[in-house]
């Protein structure tokens, strides 16, 4: 290939240390809607004000950009999770704990990520019942689904493959959310992120 890796004087370690962290993806897979990108907001502010550095990846955001090329298919899904965890790599060197909101429906996603990010990556599964979902439909996406209007929809027409190695976030009520925040900062700090 004709390509050889370079090394810079500055490695990850000297970047966490000046940031007070040790970086890491806190990943967050589950249907649309269960919750992922709420959780994903009250999870940055509570780091941000513990004094933390954070970026938050998100599904619809990346694909109006970065991945404006993919779309829904199964290989496309693969393709996005695939760059976005090199992504995350990538904020993991500069220092940063990054926070993960993708469905990630498959279960070979979810390993290709675990394989990219190493011993950084921490698998959450955000645990929403499908009705619950379909009751929220903040986009009107369910309500076209099932019109067949969108094809291949996760939970309606293709499907999510329930982890079983993740931490699982029952996120049915609204009650939930501060439990579920808490539950993954517990993570952060069992694992010293933080
Ligand atoms: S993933 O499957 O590749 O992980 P990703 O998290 O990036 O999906 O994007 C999901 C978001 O795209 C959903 O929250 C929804 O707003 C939108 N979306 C549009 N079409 C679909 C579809 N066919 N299946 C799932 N989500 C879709």
């Amino acid at each position: 290939m004709n390509l050889t890796k370079h090394d810079f004087n500055l490695n990850r370690s000297d970047r966490e240390s000046i940031k007070n962290q040790k970086a890491c993806t806190v990943w967050m897979s589950g249907l649309s809607a269960s919750g992922k990108s709420t959780i994903a907001n009250i999870l940055e502010i509570k780091l941000h004000a513990m004094g933390k550095h954070t970026y938050i990846m998100d599904g619809d955001n990346t694909r109006l950009g970065l991945n404006s090329n993919l779309g829904f298919s199964d290989e496309d899904r693969d393709e996005n999770l695939r760059r976005v965890a090199e992504v995350c790599k990538l904020m993991n060197d500069a220092g940063l704990i990054v926070i993960c909101s993708f469905i990630s429906p498959f279960e070979r996603n979810r390993s290709k990520a675990k394989e990219i990010l190493g011993d950084r990556f921490l698998e959450f599964y955000v645990d929403a019942n499908l009705s619950t979902c379909e009751d929220r439909d903040p986009k009107g996406l369910y309500k076209k689904a099932r019109s067949g209007e969108i094809k291949g929809f996760t939970g309606v027409s293709s499907p999510f493959e329930i982890p079983d190695s993740a931490v699982r976030l029952i996120n049915n009520n609204y009650d939930d959310l501060d439990k579920n925040v808490n539950i993954i900062i517990d993570e952060l700090k069992k694992n010293n992120h933080l």
